[in-house]
């Protein structure tokens, strides 16, 4: 079965390092430039592949380095070099796009404005998809060229402590890079711009899936520019059990449930915050997304990243990265700095994306067969109107809207009996935002309640989601009790 890589969680810890190795073994069998870092020479191991890039959005990194690595490993690559000269620009559907062009190319790379578009790319084609950026949503590869980067300047990623600079509302590196940083037990300390904070959705997610202890100014004296700090749960030594506890069964929206133990001493996480703030091992700054803001962005006092900032945090030893392009936020004065590893970063992406395409192309055994798709989540797929409730969600596209069903992950965790019954959240398949939805009903017997914790009670099959219950009356359904609507079955 192929694989296809649309966010950094298609790939498990164990193949990124595998994927790395391959990437060092490809440095080291091609050679590189002693100060560009540009791999020297060609392999003819993809000879008689192709790999597609379909770019809808400017790029020069991911585009240039994805047909760098495909030229070096002895493959052919056919490209799109404006998104007006294909047939979309005549109202092609991406669905129809990608599926004929994977009747010319082994694999396909896709850039798009729309959030979730390569996920769609990878329903309808048999062929391997690399997401290249889909609107805010993710940048898997750029994840991969950011934690290259580091284990070659760091060694390790586990314990490091890492300052996000910058736009990470609507920066689509940021929000694979967090996920990952979370998964290989680093620290993110997060200081946006104001007004451009890491949206909920993501810093939830971080804390309910990524096993993230989260504390603000609200739990401890941070500085001014400082948001939120993220530390993973690993870190902490839980003080406060009774000692004849054997296993502390951690559910999958810790760790706010760790105040149910009794005694359970926060505390403990603070000297690790402290640490983590001072002691920053990796500044990440990204540069204002204006393509995805309306109208004036307001932000006059966006973060800058230069000698001066390093110097006066103390950053002496701290790496500065960057997925580039910078505009205004990354001075000029680091690119001769030791602590300015940037332009390695976008160097490496040729290594690292070569292992990738050789990977996915099945010419190395660095993937496991299994499918791309882990979901432990129970899926919602409905006609009954329930839409994504993000704008730039590819299903909301009109175009793509034609023929996409939306369809949802309900990600509440099982209801334990200790836990308070929570609201449903349902998470859009392809663009991943959640949303609360404001009633629940059954098909059968076309009752409804705005009780949506009881969303359990109900067979997956009868199970129908509102957006509110305006759209259930409109739709016929009847408001009942909430025992009448777990009960009657019609
Ligand atoms: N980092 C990055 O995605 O750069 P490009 O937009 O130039 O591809």
């Amino acid at each position: 079965m192929n694989r296809s890589v649309i966010t950094i969680d298609d790939l498990t810890n164990d193949e990124i390092d595998r994927l790395f190795n391959l990437a060092d073994r490809y440095v080291s069998d091609l050679g590189e430039h002693p100060h560009s870092h540009r791999l020297l020479g060609k392999l003819d191991v993809a000879k008689g592949k192709i790999a597609s890039t379909l770019f809808f959005e400017p790029s020069t990194r991911t585009k240039f380095s994805f047909e760098a690595a495909m030229f070096r490993l002895g493959g052919d690559i056919l490209q799109t070099v404006d998104p007006r000269t294909n047939s979309s620009s005549k109202g092609e559907s991406l669905a129809d796009m990608v599926r004929v062009v994977q009747s010319y190319a082994d694999l396909v790379i896709l850039r798009h404005p729309r959030e979730g578009a390569a996920r769609v790319a990878a329903e309808y084609v048999d062929v391997p998809v690399i997401n290249a950026g889909d609107g805010s949503h993710e940048h898997p590869t750029q994840t991969l060229c950011d934690l290259y980067t580091l284990r070659r300047e760091r060694k390790s990623l586990t314990g490091l402590n890492v300052l996000l600079c910058g736009d990470l509302k609507n920066g689509r590196t940021v929000h694979s890079l967090v996920y990952a940083l979370a998964r290989f037990g680093a620290r993110i300390v997060t200081a946006p711009a104001k007004g451009l904070e890491l949206p909920p959705h993501v810093s939830d997610r971080l804390q309910s899936e990524y096993h993230c202890v989260a504390l603000t100014s609200k739990d401890i004296a941070l500085p001014d520019d400082v948001d939120m700090v993220f530390v993973p749960l690993r870190d902490e030594k839980i003080r406060g059990l009774p000692d004849n506890v054997d296993v502390l069964y951690v559910t999958p929206n810790q760790p706010h449930k760790l105040a149910l133990i009794p005694d359970f001493n926060l505390s403990v996480h603070f000297d690790t915050v402290t640490t983590a703030v001072k002691e920053i091992d990796v500044i990440y700054g990204t540069r204002l997304q204006t393509e995805r803001l309306a109208g004036n962005s307001g932000t006059g006092d966006y973060p800058v990243i230069d000698k001066a900032f390093l110097d006066k945090r103390g950053y002496t030893n701290a790496q500065v990265l960057h997925p580039l392009p910078r505009v205004k936020e990354l001075g000029y004065d680091l690119d001769k700095d030791p602590r300015g590893a940037y332009f390695k970063q976008t160097a490496y992406g040729v290594p690292v994306r070569m292992a990738l395409l050789a990977a996915l192309l099945q010419i190395e055994p660095v993937l496991e067969t299994r499918g791309s798709e882990t979901h432990y989540f129970r899926n919602y797929s409905c006609d009954d109107g329930l839409m994504c409730s993000n704008e730039r969600c590819i299903s909301r596209d009109e175009n793509e809207g034609k023929h996409l069903k939306p369809k949802f992950w309900i990600v509440n965790p099982a209801q334990q009996s200790f836990l308070p019954e929570m609201p449903l959240t349902v998470r859009c398949m392809y663009c991943e935002y959640d949303y609360k939805p404001s009633a629940i009903g059954r098909k059968s017997s076309r009752q409804y309640n705005v009780e949506t914790s009881l969303w359990d009670q109900i067979e997956s099959e009868d199970l129908v989601v509102f957006c509110d219950f305006a759209q259930a009356q409109h739709q016929g359904y009847n408001l009942v009790d909430p025992s009448v609507l777990t009960s009657a079955r019609g």
